[in-house]
């Protein structure tokens, strides 16, 4: 039993998220988190709101609401839509924690003990009309690398590169709009970064082979660009404090981290947050700390977007490095690339594309989670639209598993009554399912292990169609009328089948899983896995089961639905 730290990259507090956000980070890391559980690894899967920063300011004001009260409510509307998506963490936390600021402060006095953080004068934007510095976010102008007219102060939203404020053109404040921008002089943290560009090229090499192209192509494109020193504090009201002790003048100045300084670290946070609830069971830096080594190391794998590669490969690396501390550095990076609204972007700001609290409205998460993970952009961006989203659950889900399983329980209890039947001893028909199911299974497995989502959906697509197939094939309708026994077999092998499919579909659609597995009342109800001998024998279901028929596992999707989907949502774009 390997012991897994899994983490996907923290949503920003500010609003709720759309199925872009989902797919490229916290729903990947859950089926393959359920998937490790349930193949009896020890998972740890952690993820928080990441709460500081000027979008957190500018949303509480939008709201009229003081910072930590928005972020306190922002939190738990975030966290419940979260459960509606069956998103299983072992703990969702909030980089504002205590634990978050004690740990970044340690951090950030480490690093200062070791040289590689220096106080610095820069010149920074300052806005009269506002009577204060304006900090990242808080300014908005023209990209210098793409000319994008919206790009913010911290990171182009359009060409993902990382800005500074001053290098806007045509630079206004996103507070009142003023174009009356002044430079003035103050006192800045500064992360020397470049200090630390061979450790991390050396580190990264360690592993770029592993990783997938989009993550070390990412981290590579960074290294040759050189690292540069950083600002990591901020003029906010809102953050983790600058420690006094160690930077007293700048801690009175009201000085904060820049939130990603403080986010990645937050993984660490949040782990002693969840630690913290039960200090006597679970052991936080058993997980984080000096986690390479031992007998049981820790495998840590992280999951994001590839906006997010370069901060978590290249910034948080040269960040642990400069501790000297052995804290757990990640060990495989997953990356996605964009989920695209009918080739458009997703955008939070635009309110355009579908946002996750509304797909839950429409319909049950396993239809959004086996969707969004059998079209996850893994090799290149991918896109939405309600035409393929209707079409897959019709087929997939409804035809191909839902009615598979609906059609063999009903069919079973009409001619053979509550329990599972018995029938004639299993033939060549049932030996060549075996050897195919235990060959899927394995192609399934192995993708799951090598994080390929799309195949893994595709192995475990496979699974549910050689279910109709051998049905197709043994036609127990048919049997039936000339051979009792014949039928109850290839009916009892098709309950086995559906046994089988709520074992090793539960990572993608848990709730459906749980149903499929509830039809049938099994004494030992464990979770485990299925064997390949068992996936070749289809028998852990005996004959004399009882067992009842679940309600419709997915409805088809009509016309009318895609209609009113495309009128509700657009079906287009925005130009
Ligand atoms: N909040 C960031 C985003 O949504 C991700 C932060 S990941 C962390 O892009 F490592 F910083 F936590
Ligand atoms: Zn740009």
């Amino acid at each position: 039993m390997a012991r897994h730290l899994i983490t996907s990259a923290l949503p920003y507090i500010n609003g709720i998220k759309h199925l872009g956000n989902m797919v490229g980070s916290m729903l990947p890391a859950d089926v393959y988190s359920r998937y490790l559980r349930r193949r009896g690894h020890d998972v740890l899967y952690i993820c928080a709101t990441d709460e500081h920063g000027t979008p957190a300011e500018l949303a509480a004001k939008e709201q009229g609401l003081p910072v930590d009260a928005f972020c306190a409510q922002a939190h738990d509307a975030q966290k419940a839509v979260y459960d509606g998506f069956a998103l299983a963490f072992d703990y969702f936390g909030r980089s504002s924690s205590p634990q978050n600021v004690e740990i970044t402060q340690h951090f950030a006095r480490r690093l200062k003990e070791n040289g590689f953080i220096e106080e610095r004068a820069i010149r920074q934007v300052y806005s009269p009309a506002d009577g204060r510095f304006l900090p990242d976010r808080y300014v908005e102008g023209t990209c210098p690398h793409c000319g994008y007219d919206k790009a913010r102060g911290d990171q182009c939203e359009n060409c993902t590169r990382v800005l500074d404020p001053t290098d806007l053109i045509d630079p206004r404040s996103a507070i009142s709009g003023s174009t009356d921008l002044e430079v003035r002089e103050t006192k800045h943290l500064f992360l020397l970064q470049s200090k630390l560009q061979h450790e991390v090229e050396a580190w990264v090499a360690e592993h770029e082979e592993e990783w997938p192209h989009l993550s070390s192509s990412i981290a590579r494109k960074w290294l040759n660009e050189g690292l540069h020193d950083r600002a990591i504090t901020r003029d906010l009201d809102w953050g983790v404090p600058v420690p006094a002790d160690t930077w007293p003048e700048l801690a009175a100045e009201g000085k904060v981290f820049y939130v990603w300084f403080d986010a990645p670290i937050e993984y660490i946070g949040a782990t002693k947050e969840w630690s913290d609830l039960e200090p006597e069971n679970r052991d936080w830096k058993s997980w984080w700390y000096e986690a390479d080594s031992g007998d049981n190391p820790v495998r840590y794998t992280q999951f994001m977007a590839k906006d997010n590669v370069p901060f978590h490969t290249v910034m948080f690396p040269a960040t642990e490095l400069g501790i000297r501390e052995p804290w757990k550095k990640v060990d495989y990076v997953k990356s996605f690339n964009w989920l695209t609204y009918y080739g458009g972007k997703f955008s939070t700001s635009q309110k355009r594309g579908v946002f996750t609290d509304q797909a839950l409205e429409i319909l049950p998460a396993d239809y959004w989670r086996y969707f969004l993970i059998a079209n996850a952009p893994e090799s290149d961006d991918s896109s939405f639209t309600w035409e393929h989203f209707t079409a897959t659950v019709n087929k997939d889900l409804a035809d191909t598993l839902g009615n598979f399983v609906n059609r063999v329980l009903s069919f079973s209890r009409k001619r053979f009554g509550d329990e599972v039947p018995a029938g004639a001893a299993a033939g060549e028909p049932e030996a060549k399912l075996g050897e195919e199911i235990a060959r899927l299974l394995g192609e399934y497995e192995s993708q799951m292990e090598a994080l390929q989502f799309r195949k893994a959906a595709a192995a475990l697509r496979a699974l549910w169609s050689a279910g109709n197939s051998y049905l197709e094939e043994k036609a127990p309708w048919l049997e039936i009328k000339t051979d009792q026994e014949a039928a109850a077999l290839t009916l009892r092998t098709a309950m086995n089948l559906i046994h089988l499919y709520s074992v090793v579909s539960e990572p993608f659609i848990p709730a459906s899983s749980a149903a499929m597995r509830a039809a049938f009342a099994l004494k030992d109800d464990t979770a485990a896995w299925v064997t390949a001998e068992e996936a070749r024998s289809l028998d852990a279901v005996p004959a004399g089961t009882p067992f009842t028929v679940p309600p419709v596992l997915f409805a088809k999707l009509t016309e009318d639905d895609l209609a009113a989907y495309k009128e509700r949502f657009g079906g287009t774009p925005a130009a």
